[in-house]
């Protein structure tokens, strides 16, 4: 079975508990953060403050650091209440001593890539990871088209994870609804960042049900 992450960027920030209580009253497994610097990404959205207030609500957190020297953040973010934390392998310069970091600060390690970078950078860290997330869109905005190529990428970490014998799963994320996840599920994706396509759902739990049903 699929696990379903609702991208909460995608949410009505006005009435930001409910719009989560909302997901989770759809049968979500964990409420993705999209945190963005307009450094790394174009965009700025939410932080620390965020984050801490929304650890109150029943969903556990998956927080996407799309932001430039994530290290100087991870234990805040883990601080705040971040069940997953997850870097881009481009921001880091010392990715190993990321993952190490994140681990010390008692959460789970993920690692995300860009839609142009190889897979070939995880080869040395996947025994080490908790989670490859692979951008199925580029970075820095809900609402994107998936890019078709993404497959593919999905497949190639699938097939290091089981070379290796590492535990890591693989999440998607960007572009992601009923029509787009059944091929990133078939390749080994088994946790989908759903934003617009979610949030904008005229039946949330109907939602979460397809992608759930998909293995
Ligand atoms: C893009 C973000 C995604 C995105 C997902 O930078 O990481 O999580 O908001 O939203 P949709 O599903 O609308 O593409
Ligand atoms: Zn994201």
């Amino acid at each position: 079975m699929a696990k379903v992450a609702p991208s909460l960027l995608a949410g009505d920030f006005l009435k930001i508990g409910e719009e989560i209580e909302r997901m989770a009253a759809a049968g979500a497994d964990y409420l993705h953060f999209d945190i963005m610097d307009g450094r790394f990404v174009p965009n700025i959205t939410f932080g620390q403050c965020i984050l801490k207030a929304t650890s109150r609500c029943s969903l556990p957190l998956d927080a996407h650091l799309m932001i430039v020297e994530p290290e100087k953040y991870i234990d805040e973010f883990a601080a705040v209440g971040a069940e997953i934390i997850t870097v881009h392998a481009e921001a880091c310069t010392h990715l190993h001593r990321a993952i190490q970091q994140i681990h010390a600060a008692g959460c789970k390690a993920g690692v995300a890539l860009n839609p142009a970078t190889s897979p070939e950078c995880l080869r040395y860290v996947i025994g080490d990871i908790d989670l490859a997330l692979v951008m199925t869109v580029n970075p820095g905005f809900g609402g994107q088209k998936l890019i078709p190529a993404a497959a593919d990428k999905v497949a190639d970490i699938k097939r290091m994870i089981d070379a290796a014998g590492s535990h890591a799963i693989i999440e998607v994320d960007g572009g992601v609804n009923t029509k787009t996840a059944p091929a990133l599920v078939e390749k080994g994706a088994s946790l989908l960042v759903a934003g617009s396509a979610l949030y904008g759902a005229e039946d949330a739990r109907a939602f979460v049900d397809a992608l759930h049903a998909m293995n």
